[in-house]
């Protein structure tokens, strides 16, 4: 895995255009930006931390948490919506004890509310790592987030 300083390094010129795809690839390669890599952003740059950290932000595509081994990806999307997710988005809450955005204790679970996955008509979707579930309820869910439990143990 490369570091920060040689993601930085690839970029030679420091124009604003590259700012993007540098974050991008620090993502791409850490999962995440961290505070510490804005801030080296910022300061190759010369750049205010503040200013990465707004353009980070304004783009839907960054994290600025780590994920969790198992990653949920829970669709927010109109059809879901009226197909009752936020049913099971309060039951994975419940179970994980975390919140849209966070990572579990223990490293195993996050939780992020996306937009369509592409599955509305068998909504509400979740997918997990790359695994798509569709039609989710309550015991669906159970099953789903036990199975990944079980794995870990
Ligand atoms: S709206 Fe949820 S999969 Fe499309």
């Amino acid at each position: 895995m490369p570091d920060i300083e040689s993601i930085l390094q690839k970029y030679p010129f420091i124009h604003q255009e590259n700012i993007i795809p540098i974050l991008t690839e620090i993502q791409d390669s850490f999962g995440f930006l961290s505070t510490e890599a804005i801030k080296k952003v910022g300061d190759y740059f010369k750049i205010p931390t503040s200013k990465i950290y707004g353009l980070a932000t304004f783009y839907g595509k960054f994290r600025f948490q780590a994920k969790g081994k198992y990653h949920i990806r829970i669709c927010n999307g109109t059809s879901c919506h009226i197909n009752l997710n936020t049913i099971v988005l309060k039951e994975l809450y419940k179970m994980l004890g975390i919140q849209d955005g966070e990572v579990t204790k223990n490293g195993l679970f996050s939780i992020e509310r996306t937009g369509c996955l592409c599955g509305c008509d068998a909504g509400p979707v979740m997918v997990v790592n790359d695994k798509t579930y569709l039609n989710l309820n309550i015991d669906k869910v159970h099953e789903i987030i036990h199975f990944y439990m079980q794995i870990d143990t």
